[in-house]
């Protein structure tokens, strides 16, 4: 199925929302763009292919997914440069790893064709919602969930396939408080950690919840079994500088395989930093920040780009860190990002895909 053979129906908004934006004060998530993507997979083949005004969609109350929570997501950005160029970053992985969290959740795979000209679609149509700022972006949120209507347990053999868009600002919009998890846990190998399932989010809010209440801003996941290794962070992968090395968790099964994670090893491999990914001991954490070689501490994703860590707790003792204003490494990355995926920079690794 060729992209250009994809018939796409397209009914656009009669009033567009677009005079509405305060550009100011865009937070992430909250706003969305004028249309959106619509797809259905039905008797083995996907059909139906839509743009469509963003809105409400009716729903049966017996829709599978909402039962059982066969539902999956990606995360995405579009960039806007100052001469109207527009760029996605690395979009054939988010296409891949939707695939993969499908298969894990025993769900439809989805054609590169659709995915891609779904997004690129929406992107043309709403380009003008796109941010210029550094700061902001488009994120771009595909999503499938089941939709037959019965309530026995099984795959459901109908699928929905959707693209929303938000214009949004930073996700987090400072420095994070973070507090190590030792009681509750994200997921187990063996289980959908690796899978950008619903449910794994969902099962993280009560946690986070709790640490909000102590007054932390997120989550350090450990190892289900012994609480003993660092995991993600729940809206990102997590990385540390110790001893001018910048250390990850290997991907364990239960980690989920972010596009950010994988560029900024690239990126720093390249700076001819070291890099370790390997199993990370939460004690090595809180020995490398007593000792004083712990020198940065940041989470990395799509949503939350570069998110410095100011301070960790771990059994109730707050560790504090250095100043994340002069931390060399993450705030190397997050300019080289913001440039790059503006194509102000040589894109060396071939990762931009330029959509207008
Ligand atoms: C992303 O980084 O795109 C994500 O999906 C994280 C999300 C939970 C905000």
């Amino acid at each position: 199925m060729a992209v250009d053979q994809l018939s796409i129906r397209i009914r656009k908004v009669k009033n567009s929302r677009l005079s509405q934006v305060d550009w100011d004060n865009l937070q992430f998530g909250r706003l969305f763009s004028d249309h959106m993507f619509m797809a259905d997979y039905i008797d083995g083949a996907w059909t139906n292919l839509q743009v469509l005004p963003y809105g409400d969609i009716p729903l049966s109350p017996a829709t599978s997914s909402i039962h059982y929570g066969q539902s999956i997501f990606e995360g995405m950005k579009a960039y806007q440069n100052d001469e109207g160029e527009i760029y996605l970053f690395r979009p054939e992985m988010n296409h891949k790893r939707f695939n993969k969290s499908a298969e894990r959740m025993c769900m439809a795979q989805i054609p590169e064709e659709v995915f891609m000209s779904g997004v690129k679609k929406l992107i043309e149509l709403d380009k003008d919602w796109i941010p210029k700022d550094d700061d902001s972006s488009m994120y771009i949120r595909p999503f499938m969930f089941a939709t037959d209507n019965f309530i026995g347990v099984k795959p459901s053999e109908t699928y929905r396939f959707m693209i929303i868009t938000s214009p949004s600002g930073a996700y987090y919009n400072k420095p994070l408080n973070v507090k190590v998890e030792t009681e509750y846990v994200r997921a187990a190998v063996g289980g959908t950690g690796a899978a950008k399932a619903a449910g794994n989010y969902a099962g993280s809010l009560y946690p986070a919840k709790l640490a909000r209440e102590q007054g932390y801003d997120q989550l350090i996941w450990t190892d289900a079994k012994h609480h003993r290794h660092i995991e993600e962070a729940g809206t990102m992968n997590i990385m540390f500088v110790i001893d001018g090395k910048l250390i990850t968790p290997s991907l364990s099964g239960s980690i989920l395989p972010g596009v950010t994670r994988d560029s900024v090893l690239k990126l720093t491999k390249d700076w001819d930093i070291d890099v370790e990914e390997r199993p990370v001991e939460v004690a090595e954490v809180i020995r490398a920040i007593e000792l004083g070689t712990l020198s940065e501490a940041f989470g990395v994703g799509t949503a939350a780009t570069i998110a410095q860590i100011k301070s960790i707790s771990c059994h109730d003792i707050d560790y504090t860190l250095s100043d994340p204003a002069g931390r060399e490494v993450s705030n190397r990355l997050q300019n080289h990002l913001n440039q790059l995926k503006r194509a102000k920079i040589e894109d060396k690794f071939k990762w931009l895909y330029k959509v207008v």
